[in-house]
């Protein structure tokens, strides 16, 4: 018998639960003329969601994450690449005449992937124009291409004017539906939703929550229950109340207490000990984590530990809490779901068993 929880990683399958609400309002923004735009903490599953919903309605989709994009020209070339894996290229050459910089293309033994690549001096918004003109004609009023860009904040870093660029091509294209993710949440509402920028009200904006608490314990229950037995919905509760319904951390604290129950027949604690277990693991990482934060931070987070509100603090002045806690949810260390709430339930675990 297999772990039957998987986190880090896209899930499918018997892996996904929940989402059909989310789901049946993505295919219906895809079947629409509209993109899409969904914006969220880390880990929450926002790409095995779009992922799901783009196999579901049985589109060619093609994936890309902006993060490991270095240069326009690394885009283009990394775009092409995306679109010789979808489709054959004796279907798509005749629809490169049009490409003003021919890139040389190249079958890379030890992938078996296509490489691309273009001369070093090309210029590199030709090259995306071209790129993304190779987009618009592949995609097929009756398979319509769906173009997912993972962490589309990051489109700021990689060149200056960028966005403008992208934007300019991308109000052009037809035929054609762009879903555009991103968790920096305060970097992709300055995106979409400052007026002055290129990609105002580009599209619909969603927001994802946490998976729906009867529908997560419900699912632990049913993939403890071989074996834990009768304490599965007990050790199921005490999970969501630690990691809050958070898809991640969810599915690694059950993955652990799966584990200790199956092959250590640990029976006691069984929750409590897997923390312990992956805190520990994580102990140097937390301490150096700790350590970069200053002052403030550190009195923010503690506060959240404590369950508190660290904005009702009266010996500090509002704002400098606030801009704290502006910081810390940049940084992804808070999230904002009903109340501010530390992202990671370890660590929140490790301030308060170090008592710092
Ligand atoms: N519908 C779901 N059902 C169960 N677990 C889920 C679901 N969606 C996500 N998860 C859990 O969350 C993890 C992260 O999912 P995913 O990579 O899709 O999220 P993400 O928001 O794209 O994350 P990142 O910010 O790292 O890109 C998965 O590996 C899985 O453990
Ligand atoms: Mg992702």
């Amino acid at each position: 018998m297999r772990n039957p929880f998987k986190f880090g990683t896209i899930v499918e399958n018997e892996f996904f639960t929940d989402r059909t609400q989310e789901l049946q309002y993505i295919v219906r923004v895809m079947e629409s003329e509209n993109h899409l735009i969904l914006i969220n903490p880390r880990r929450f599953g926002k790409t095995s969601l779009v992922v799901k919903a783009a196999k579901q309605m049985e589109r060619p989709y093609l994936l890309l994450n902006l993060q490991n994009v270095i240069t326009t020209q690394d885009l283009a070339s990394k775009l092409l690449k995306e679109i010789f894996k979808l489709y054959t290229w004796e279907k798509i050459k005749h629809l490169m005449t049009h490409f003003r910089i021919v890139p040389t293309i190249s079958t890379n033994p030890v992938t078996s992937g296509i490489d691309v690549s273009f001369q070093p001096t090309s210029d590199s918004n030709v090259l995306l124009e071209d790129a993304m003109a190779l987009i618009e004609k592949v995609s097929t009023p009756e398979r319509r291409l769906i173009v997912i860009l993972d962490e589309f904040q990051e489109i700021m870093q990689i060149a200056k004017g960028l966005d403008k660029q992208l934007r300019t091509i991308m109000q052009m294209q037809q035929g054609l539906s762009y879903i555009l993710l991103g968790s920096q949440e305060s970097m992709m509402t300055e995106i979409f939703e400052r007026k002055k920028s290129p990609f105002y009200h580009f599209g619909t904006l969603m927001h994802l929550n946490k998976i729906p608490y009867q529908d997560f314990l419900d699912y632990l229950n049913e993939r403890f229950s071989p074996v834990i037995g009768e304490k599965s919905e007990t050790v199921a509760k005490e999970i969501l109340l630690l990691t809050n319904c958070h898809p991640y951390y969810t599915q690694q604290l059950a993955s652990q207490v799966w584990e200790l129950a199956k092959y250590e027949e640990i029976k006691d604690n069984l929750v409590n000990e897997a923390v312990v277990r992956i805190t520990s693991n994580h102990d140097l990482d937390f301490e150096r984590l700790w350590v970069k934060f200053n002052r403030m931070d550190k009195q923010v987070l503690q506060a959240l530990c404590r369950g508190e509100n660290p904005l009702q603090n009266r010996q500090l002045a509002t704002s400098t809490i606030y801009s704290a806690i502006k910081r810390l949810m940049r940084m992804g260390y808070i999230i904002r779901t009903e109340k501010y709430e530390i992202e990671d339930p370890f660590l929140k675990r490790w301030i308060n068993d170090k008592q710092l």
